[in-house]
């Protein structure tokens, strides 16, 4: 978003958005929340489908920030009874959410293909090459045509970006395979993640090859 700090009505829209993050990204706390990770640095909450509506409406609140980031249109899965999604929120003591993690059950996912080697182009040269990494994070990624069993979908995982590397989006991975099917942890390969970005991807490839 751009502003001139100069105009008043622009100072305004600038004011107005960030009020907007700071009460989307704030959690005064419930006197029944479903915590179902505990840390030193915070804490996991679970919001599930039929939850009461002020916690559909915090997930869905929290979601519009991520949607806006991730540049998914708006209300693309709106937490609630129709939609069977879980959001995983990672609270600070302060109850700041510095983590969400949306979820959904599936059937089957196709897998992605290692993306081919740009050195292995005979056309190459250090132009296109230059090109091709400033285009990485837009690139629409390759995926098998066959589908494979999977159990659950991640159509959203992200982190406030100063609280990044700090192991909160693998926590929360950790907390969705506990608690995702009632009574059953779920493996990596039963986890799908949905037109991930380029971040999305590594973090992916790093926590799920373990
Ligand atoms: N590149 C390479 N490795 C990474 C990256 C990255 N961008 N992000 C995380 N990792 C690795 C870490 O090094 C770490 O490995 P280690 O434990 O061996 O050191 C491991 O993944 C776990 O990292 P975390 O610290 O738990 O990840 P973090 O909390 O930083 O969150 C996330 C990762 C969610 C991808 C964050 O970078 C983010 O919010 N990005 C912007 C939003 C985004 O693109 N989300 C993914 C969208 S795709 C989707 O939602 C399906």
């Amino acid at each position: 978003m751009l502003f001139a700090p100069g105009i008043p009505e622009d100072r305004l829209q600038h004011l107005r958005h960030h009020r907007r993050l700071r009460q989307a990204l704030t959690h005064t706390g419930w006197k029944q929340e479903r915590v179902v990770s505990e840390f030193w640095d915070g804490k996991i909450l679970l919001i599930l489908p039929d939850d009461p509506k002020f916690a559909l409406r915090k997930a869905a609140e929290v979601l519009s920030v991520v949607d806006a980031e991730l540049g998914f249109p708006e209300h693309s899965r709106i937490p609630g009874p129709h939609s069977r999604v879980s959001v995983y929120l990672f609270l600070s003591p302060a109850g700041r959410v510095l983590g969400c993690l949306a979820a959904h059950p599936i059937r089957q996912a196709y897998r992605l293909l290692p993306e081919p080697d740009p050195r292995d182009n005979s056309q190459d040269n250090s132009q296109d090459n230059s090109r091709d990494n400033s285009r990485d994070s837009l690139r629409a990624w390759r995926c098998s045509v066959q589908p494979e069993p999977a159990a659950c979908g991640i159509s959203r995982i992200w982190v406030l970006r100063a609280q990044r590397r700090r192991g909160i989006a693998r926590r929360m991975l950790e907390a969705l395979r506990r608690t995702f099917v009632f009574g059953a942890v779920l493996s990596f390969g039963d986890l799908a993640f949905s037109d991930p970005t380029a971040d999305g991807r590594a973090f992916a490839a790093r926590c799920c090859a373990r």
